[in-house]
């Protein structure tokens, strides 16, 4: 393998992923100025050059942080002794992970079903429900649950869904964090739903519902036979400062979706918590739906190292206190620079939304972080929202370093964007595309 550090110039990677991987990638690495990434630790990515970005972003991969020593500790163990198995035999770390992550979760979940990505969890929940009955597929508007075909058919925005048209048959979208237009559509399929849907939406641009809608929703699928699946993919594992959204609202979904942070942002791992009557068809046949690096051991030394270090650290806990001041402060300092053009800075523990009045400062403030030394992300479906997905393990120095690169880059693009804040500097205006 070689050191792109000292191997290869920033030019021939750039070349590489033109020719090699996608144009599109690569324009995009440029627009954000053509750094790459070559290590990382805690709170912080580095460069090939040298550069040091406090990341956060990662499409809320990173709660934990990179490489904590907790989960690596647990991988590199298991990298020693057994990484990949036959699938023939059982395979101890494969249960003792789907344990631990049934003791974080609501009573009622039985079973878990591992996998790969999170695309990959919303298909394995899809199929399951059909297993059930269920062929009426309800999501709602804005939603994000991946884009494989099954996933990509629930995720709410055309943009992603046109090129690849046909979808599945059976797929309705309804106004999310209104009940009552669930319950309307549900009834008018008595039996035969399952319903799809985040606790927070967070690729949507940090979407809170009303106090009470997943409860509602709840029992608006007991009343009309529905299924619940909610997909906390990435609101999940104390993100939103409780181990799960459904714990907060004391729900018990039919199935649970689990990713991103559950691999410990070590390896990719997701999971379909589901309740032993829903999982039944999987319980009598593990042969009707698999893939060869499900429940692969390296990846569950991964989960259990993951779910270890958040209760070692009390990561769940310090993601709502830290939340709660993050929100605070990073939405005085937004409303400071960019005054009413901030239409709302929402969030819950550490997904954070800062929502803009018009496109475009949102993608420009997400390319000067990079040049103030912060990585965050834009939001998939809503151009209007910079998404911030801290770790729980920021230090009071880390937490004042983001405090003072946001007010750097508000500062700069409040000059670009607020009628007479300060001149503009030259970099062309842009709003981030997915
Ligand atoms: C809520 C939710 N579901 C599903 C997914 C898809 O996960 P993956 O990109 O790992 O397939 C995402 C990814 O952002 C997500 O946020």
């Amino acid at each position: 393998m070689t050191d792109p550090g000292e191997g290869l110039a920033r030019e021939d990677i750039g070349r590489l992923y033109r020719t090699r991987l996608s144009k599109g990638r690569a324009t995009l690495g440029e627009l954000f100025g053509g750094h790459q990434e070559t290590g990382s630790e805690g709170a912080w990515v580095t460069t090939a050059t040298g550069c040091r970005f406090l990341n956060c972003g990662g499409y809320g991969v990173f709660l934990m942080g990179a490489r904590h020593p907790t989960v690596v500790r647990y991988v590199t163990e298991q990298l020693r002794r057994h990484p990949v198995a036959t699938r023939l035999f059982l395979e101890p770390q494969a249960a003792l992970a789907a344990d631990a992550l049934l003791r974080t979760a609501p009573p009622g979940l039985e079973r878990v079903h591992f996998a790969c990505s999170g695309a990959e969890a919303v298909e394995a929940a899809v199929k399951l429900a059909r297993t059930r009955g269920r062929d009426q597929l309800v999501a709602a508007h804005g939603g994000y649950h991946g884009k494989t075909m099954g996933a990509l058919s629930l995720t709410g925005k055309a943009v992603f869904q046109e090129p690849f048209r046909p979808l599945l048959p059976g797929t309705h979208h309804v106004p999310y964090g209104d009940a009552e237009a669930l319950g309307a559509l549900l009834a008018t399929m008595p039996g035969r739903a399952c319903v799809v849907l985040e606790p927070v939406q967070g690729e949507a641009g940090v979407v809170i519902p009303p106090v009470g809608y997943l409860r509602a929703v709840r029992e608006l699928c007991r009343e009309h036979g529905a299924l619940l699946v909610l997909d906390e993919i990435q609101t999940g594992l104390g993100r939103l400062g409780h181990w799960w959204g459904a714990v907060e609202e004391r729900v018990t979904p039919d199935m649970l979706l689990a990713g991103k942070g559950l691999g410990g942002g070590v390896l990719p791992v997701s999971a379909v918590l589901a309740s032993a009557e829903v999982f039944s068809a999987f319980d009598k046949d593990p042969y009707i739906h698999t893939s060869t690096f499900s429940a692969t051991p390296l990846a569950m030394a991964a989960v259990q190292g993951a779910l270890a270090a958040v209760e070692e650290g009390d990561l769940v806990r310090r993601a709502q206190d830290l939340g709660r001041e993050l929100l605070r402060e990073i939405s005085r300092i937004a409303r400071r620079h960019f005054g009413g053009l901030v239409r709302e800075v929402r969030g819950k523990g550490l997904l954070i939304g800062v929502e803009f009045t018009v496109p475009g400062p949102a993608g420009d403030l997400l390319v000067e972080l990079v040049d103030n030394g912060v990585v965050a992300n834009h939001s998939l479906n809503s151009h209007l929202v910079l998404r911030l997905t801290p770790p729980a393990v920021l230090t009071p120095a880390e937490t004042a370093f983001l405090y003072e690169a946001f007010d750097r880059a508000c500062r700069a693009q409040a000059a670009r964007h607020v009628p007479h804040a300060r001149p503009a500097p030259t970099r062309e205006s842009g709003t981030i595309h997915a």
